[in-house]
């Protein structure tokens, strides 16, 4: 087992990153404040993992809720069947919620958390690449609106991730290249080398090779707990997480929750950052075919869906939360392997990838 470290003053935490691990107790004992649990997990993983992780908590007063699956239902309705469960089991302020789960039960786990009687504790088990290489890691929590993708959320630390890379065993192939995207990501705004082993290594990822998956996600956790050790609430250099999801918000609201994955629309969206990056000269065309490669031998998109607008694209991406003052600000790659969030780029360049895409 490798264990890194988010250093947050008294807020920091542990990631545990091993195979075997879920049904552990003495990994998740000493992040448990109280006497009580409250396991979240949807109608998929529950079947699959929720006995095993009930074993680790086996010394606490321990309860379930099973939310139905989907991002469709990552909504504050949703959110309060978590509610229900707590209050209905009597959970008091020192309980412990458990993420047990994707992405989509980590962000509705860690925003019951912040909220339920103005925070609890909680504790993230990731169960997708998505999630174990990303979401569960840095505190984002929160639900989507109709209008716009997570837009309602708190910043919330877990007390612990433990990333159990057995649980990829089950996931559906989509699902992990999904999550190829969030590696890939950091890759290209960050640590170009990574960017070479992973042209080497997406295959062996996509098959599921345990000791490939485990350096790939060793190396996304530590690159994003560096990243949110700098910018816990995302002043700056957190920003820069957030290559491609501008575009790939916009198409995940546009296509409705749950039609474009996360990953896929990240995909599409990084391919959209790029050209726009080469057009303003920054990277070379050369550049933009190397990151499209990866993403096909990701087996992800590199377009957005062909039924989309340039209008639609944009009167989506001005709810972004990176929108600030009306000015639409976008991470674009300022060399492969290096990122910046920039304003400072003529609006013509953006409608030039817009019609390149869409057309
Ligand atoms: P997801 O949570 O919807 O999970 C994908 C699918 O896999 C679901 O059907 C789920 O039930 C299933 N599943 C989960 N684990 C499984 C397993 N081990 N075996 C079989 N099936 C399994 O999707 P995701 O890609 O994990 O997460 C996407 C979400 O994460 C989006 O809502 C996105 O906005 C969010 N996200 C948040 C952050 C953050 O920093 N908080 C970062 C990136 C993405
Ligand atoms: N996924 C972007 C972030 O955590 O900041």
């Amino acid at each position: 087992m490798k264990t890194l470290s988010v250093d947050l003053g008294e807020r920091s935490y542990p990631i545990f990153i091993g195979r075997g691990l879920l049904g552990n107790p003495e990994l998740v004992t000493p992040y448990v404040r109280g006497k009580q649990v409250c396991i979240v997990t949807n109608e998929t993983v529950a079947p699959l993992y929720l006995e095993k992780v009930k074993t680790a908590f086996a010394g606490f007063k321990t309860d379930s809720v099973i939310l139905p699956d989907g991002e469709s239902f990552k909504t504050l309705e949703t959110l309060n069947l978590i509610f229900d469960g707590l209050l209905k089991n009597k959970h008091n302020r020192t309980t412990t919620l458990v993420a047990l789960g994707g992405g989509v039960i980590g962000d509705m786990t860690g925003f019951a958390a912040a909220c339920y009687q103005r925070g609890v504790d909680f504790i993230q088990i990731p169960t997708t690449l998505l999630s174990q290489v990303d979401s569960s890691v840095g505190g984002k929590t929160g639900v989507n609106h109709a209008l716009g993708k997570n837009m309602i959320g708190a910043f919330h630390q877990p007390n612990c991730v433990v990333i159990d890379t057995d649980t990829l065993t089950t996931l559906p192939a989509a699902e992990l290249s999904a999550g190829l995207a969030e590696v890939i990501k950091y890759g290209l705004i960050y640590d170009k080398p990574f960017i070479g082993w992973l042209e080497q290594n997406v295959a062996a990822i996509r098959n599921n090779d345990p000791e490939t998956l485990a350096y790939a996600i060793e190396k996304s956790c530590s690159t994003k707990a560096e990243i949110v050790g700098q910018d816990e609430k995302e002043t700056g250099v957190r920003a820069l997480l957030n290559l491609g999801h501008t575009f790939g918000h916009a198409i995940e609201t546009s296509q409705g929750y749950g039609n474009w994955l996360h990953g896929e629309a990240v995909a599409a969206g990084t391919m959209m950052a790029a050209d726009l990056s080469a057009r303003l000269g920054w990277i070379t065309a050369e550049e933009v075919a190397r990151t499209e490669a990866m993403f096909v031998a990701a087996g992800l998109p590199i377009a957005p869906p062909a039924s989309m607008t340039a209008e639609e694209f944009k009167s989506l991406m001005a709810v972004d939360k990176k929108v600030l003052d009306g000015n639409l600000r976008l991470v674009l790659l300022s060399a492969l392997g290096a990122a910046v969030v920039t304003s400072d780029f003529p609006m013509t360049a953006l409608d030039q990838t817009l019609q390149h895409f869409l057309k």
